[in-house]
C-alpha cells in the first residue's frame, strides 16, 4: 500500500529568513533610518540582528544537520546598490557564495529579492510609488543575475507586497502625525503602491526568465485568512479585495505562489474584529490558529486559478517551543488535508529559521534556533530536529 504520508516527490522542506531580520549592519537601507526616527513602531533598532551576514555558513549547516533540504533567505538591495547605478561586486559575490554554500551543503536556495526593505535612496525619491520604480528594481535584478542565474530554480520577486502598501500608507499617516497600529487597526492600502507593486512583479519575473529561463518564478503573499460573520461576507469580500487578493491574482499564470498564513482575521459588519477575549495569542498578540494554513491555500488556489502553491511562511512567536510544535502540527495536518482534496501544494517553508529582528524588536520569537543575543551563538530548539527529520524521512505526521 503506498504511504499517503510520504512527501511528493521534489516537495520543498525548508525554513525562511529574510536579510535585514538576521544580517545585521543593514545602514543603507530604508529599515535603518526608520529604527532612528522617532515613531510608535519600533521599539529597539536592529543593529547586529544574529550576524547571519558572517555566520550564514554555521546557519546552513544546521538547517543542513537537521534534515531541512532548502532554505529561502533575501537577498539585499541596499547593499547590492548602495547609491543609484552603483553596484557592489562583493555585496554580489557575498550571495552567490551563499547561493553556492547552500548547494555544498545540500540545500536547495529559494532566493527572494525583495523582503520589505529598500535602499535608503529609493525611499527617498519616492519609494514604489514614485514614477520609474519598476524599471529600477529591473535594473537591480539585471545587476544581481549572477546570485540566481545558476543553481537557484526558485525565485521569489517581492514577499508580501500587500504588507508593503499597508506599510507606505503607515508611513504617510506616521509623517502626518496621525497614530498608527498595525496590530489594532493597520491603514488602508496605499492603492499607487499596490499598482507599483503589481507591475514591479510583472516586470522582475520577465527580467529574471530572460536572464535565467530555468528559475521557477513567484511572489509570495500574507493571507489574512479573513472569515466573516454570518451576513459580513459582502465586507469580507471588500476588505480582502485590496488587501491581499489583487496580488493573488496578479499571481496567476506565475510557475508558483507563495502562500504565508500565521492567524486568521475576523470579519464584522464594520470590517476587521479584535481576537475574541477568549482566545489564545502569541507573543504577536495573534490568535492562536493553526488551521490558518489549510484556509489559507484553499482561498490562493481559487483566487489563482490554480497556480501551484509554496508555503514560503507559517510559524508562530512563541518562548514555549512545545507551542510551536503543537501549532506547526496542527498547521501541517491543515495542509496534508489541503493536499488530499487536490490542491497544488509543493513546499513548505517554515517562518523562521532564527530568533530574529522582527520589524521593531527582538521579543518575539518565531525561531527554530534561538540566537544568544549578546554572543550570536546559536542553539537548535526541539521544534528544529522534530520539523528537520521529516525533511529527512519524507514522511508528514498526517496522511494526505
Ligand atoms: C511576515 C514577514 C516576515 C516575518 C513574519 C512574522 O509578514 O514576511 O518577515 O516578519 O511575518
Amino acid at each position: 500500500m503506498p504511504d499517503t504520508r510520504r512527501l511528493p516527490e521534489g516537495f520543498l522542506w525548508g525554513a525562511s529568513t529574510a536579510a535585514h531580520q538576521i544580517e545585521g549592519g543593514n545602514t543603507n537601507s530604508d529599515w535603518w533610518e526608520f529604527e532612528h526616527s522617532q515613531n510608535p513602531i519600533v521599539k529597539e533598532p536592529s543593529g547586529d540582528a544574529c550576524d547571519s551576514y558572517h555566520r550564514w555558513r554555521e546557519d546552513m549547516d544546521l538547517l543542513a544537520e537537521l534534515g531541512f533540504t532548502d532554505y529561502r533567505f533575501s537577498i539585499e538591495w541596499a547593499r547590492i546598490e548602495p547609491s543609484p547605478g552603483e553596484f557592489s561586486r562583493s555585496a554580489i559575490a557575498h550571495y552567490r557564495r551563499m547561493v553556492e554554500g547552500a548547494r555544498e551543503r545540500g540545500l536547495r536556495p529559494m532566493v527572494t529579492l525583495h523582503h520589505f526593505t529598500n535602499p535608503l535612496w529609493f525611499a527617498q525619491r519616492g519609494g514604489w510609488a514614485a514614477a520609474g520604480s519598476d524599471e529600477l528594481f529591473a535594473r537591480f535584478l539585471t545587476a544581481a543575475a549572477p546570485i540566481y542565474a545558476t543553481d537557484v530554480a526558485h525565485v521569489c520577486t517581492i514577499n508580501e507586497p500587500n504588507i508593503v502598501t499597508v506599510m507606505a500608507a503607515a508611513q504617510t499617516a506616521l509623517a502626518s502625525g496621525q497614530a498608527v497600529s498595525f496590530t489594532e487597526n493597520p491603514p488602508a492600502p496605499d492603492e499607487a503602491t499596490t499598482d507599483a507593486l503589481v507591475r514591479a512583479h510583472a516586470r522582475a519575473v520577465e527580467t529574471v526568465k530572460s536572464l535565467a529561463p530555468h528559475v521557477h518564478t513567484g511572489w509570495s503573499i500574507a493571507n489574512l485568512v479573513c472569515q466573516p460573520l454570518p451576513g459580513s461576507e459582502d465586507v469580507a469580500d471588500s476588505f480582502r479585495h485590496p488587501r491581499q487578493d489583487v496580488f493573488i491574482e496578479a499571481a496567476r499564470g506565475d510557475d508558483w505562489l507563495g502562500v504565508q498564513a500565521y492567524t486568521r482575521t475576523l470579519i464584522g459588519p464594520q470590517g476587521r474584529l479584535p481576537v475574541p477575549q477568549d482566545a489564545e495569542r502569541t507573543l504577536m498578540g495573534w490568535e492562536y490558529y493553526p488551521q490558518a494554513l489549510g484556509h489559507a491555500l484553499r482561498h490562493s488556489a481559487s483566487v489563482s486559478g490554480g497556480t501551484p502553491l509554496i508555503v514560503t511562511e507559517n510559524g508562530i512567536a512563541t518562548a514555549d517551543d512545545a507551542r510551536r510544535i503543537d501549532y506547526t502540527t496542527g498547521a501541517l495536518d491543515s495542509l496534508a488535508t489541503t493536499m488530499r482534496e487536490g490542491i497544488d501544494v509543493r513546499g513548505y517553508f517554515h517562518w523562521s529559521a532564527l530568533d530574529n529582528y522582527e520589524w521593531g524588536r527582538y521579543a518575539p520569537t518565531f525561531g527554530l534556533i534561538a540566537v544568544d543575543r549578546e554572543t550570536f551563538a546559536r542553539a537548535p530548539k526541539p521544534s528544529a530536529a522534530w520539523l528537520g527529520a521529516i525533511g529527512r524521512t519524507r514522511v508528514l505526521p498526517t496522511e494526505y
